[in-house]
Order: C-alpha cells, then sequence, then structure tokens
C-alpha cells in the first residue's frame, strides 16, 4: 500500500511539469530572436498570445503578438483607446507581401470596413518588425502609451486572404467576433 502509494506520487511529480508548461505555454515559447517578455498571457480566442514588458519610467510597452496563420492570411493586434471593440482601434496588421516578404504596419480601423492602409497611429510604435516561424505570425513592435495609464482595451483578428497586398475582411462568425478584451500591461 505505501509502496504503490510513493509509485503514485513519483509519477504524479513526474506528470505534474508537464501539465503546468502545457496551462503555460505562452511563457514556455521561446522567440527565435532570443527576445524575452516578462509577461505574456494566452489570449482567449484564436489560439493567440501577448507577451509584453511595460517600462513605467517611459511609460513605454514591448509587446509580441503571435497567432495561427497559413502563410496567405494575415494576423493583427491592436489598441482600442477610444471604445472597447474594432472601431477607434490602432491596430498593427502582418502578412507574406506579394514580394515574398512578411511585413507589419500600423493602420487605423475607422470603420467596419477599413482600407487596411499604413497609417500613423495615435501613440509613437517604433521597432516593428514581424517573422513567420511554425505556421505562426508574430508581430513585434514598442508603443508610446503617452499617459494612458497600463489598463486598455484591446482587439486582435486573423484573416485567411491578402489580395494585391491588401488584408481582406476577416469572417464575422465564431472566434473572430469575439477577439476581444481587456488588458493591463503593469
Ligand atoms: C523585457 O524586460 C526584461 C527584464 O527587464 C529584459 O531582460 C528584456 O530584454 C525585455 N524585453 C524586451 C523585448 O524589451
Ligand atoms: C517587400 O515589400 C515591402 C513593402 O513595400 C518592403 O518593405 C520589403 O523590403 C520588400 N522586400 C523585398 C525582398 O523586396
Amino acid at each position: 500500500m505505501a509502496a504503490s502509494f510513493k509509485a503514485i506520487l513519483a509519477l504524479s511529480m513526474l506528470i505534474s511539469p508537464c501539465l503546468s508548461s502545457a496551462a503555460q505555454s505562452c511563457s514556455s515559447y521561446t522567440f527565435s530572436s532570443n527576445k524575452v517578455f516578462s509577461s505574456c498571457t494566452e489570449l482567449p480566442h484564436l489560439g493567440a498570445s501577448l507577451y509584453y514588458n511595460h517600462t513605467a519610467p517611459t511609460d513605454t510597452i514591448s509587446i509580441a503578438f503571435k497567432a495561427p496563420q497559413t502563410s496567405t492570411g494575415w494576423v493583427a493586434w491592436g489598441l482600442n483607446p477610444a471604445g472597447t471593440k474594432m472601431v477607434g482601434s490602432q491596430a498593427i496588421v502582418a502578412f507574406f507581401h506579394s514580394n515574398g516578404s512578411m511585413v507589419a504596419y500600423p493602420t487605423q480601423l475607422d470603420s467596419y470596413a477599413p482600407s487596411m492602409a499604413p497609417g500613423a497611429p495615435s501613440f509613437p510604435v517604433s521597432d516593428l518588425s514581424t517573422e513567420y516561424v511554425n505556421k505562426e505570425m508574430i508581430i513585434f513592435a514598442t508603443l508610446g502609451l503617452v499617459g494612458g495609464g497600463s489598463k486598455f482595451s484591446h482587439v486582435w483578428q486573423e484573416g485567411s486572404t491578402v489580395l494585391n497586398d491588401v488584408p481582406k475582411a476577416h469572417s464575422t462568425t465564431g472566434e473572430n467576433i469575439q477577439s476581444l478584451g481587456t488588458i493591463d500591461f503593469q
């Protein structure tokens, strides 16, 4: 009896690190560029994750947004300083340009049918880059939050199609209309 209890205990000690790393897979992920972030959160929809560092003295955050995608689709993440949904969001979109390079740029989601053209965001964005690793698109950026505190509404999204280097509309059902929330970068 005691022996089998010890065996079970040993077995559960072997298993539990695997379970906890699955539950926290965002923190176990290693970026190919060796970038590290102090915090990460698995977003509740579209398999996406957000990694961030908040530098309080300069009120900036460095982020990585990561989501599964095929090489012909697009991903986007943004903050909405003016509301809680898509419209008004200052987003960063990433996809494969027709020239074969991945591109990422800020774009303003000013309606439910935004142009998706590059546009200056309402807060500073720097150090923007993107990469495609293991069928996931990753956006890196540094945002100046210009006195906005640490808590924000954010939105994230993915779509299957890019036409003439313009991301086309995402699905308007299921997880694609649930992918929004609040984030506290403190
Ligand atoms: C995030 O902060 C940690 C700890 O200060 C630092 O080691 C790391 O390089 C920072 N990452 C980025 C992407 O700025
Ligand atoms: C592809 O186009 C993008 C956007 O114009 C540009 O930034 C990038 O340098 C181009 N890449 C190549 C390999 O031409």
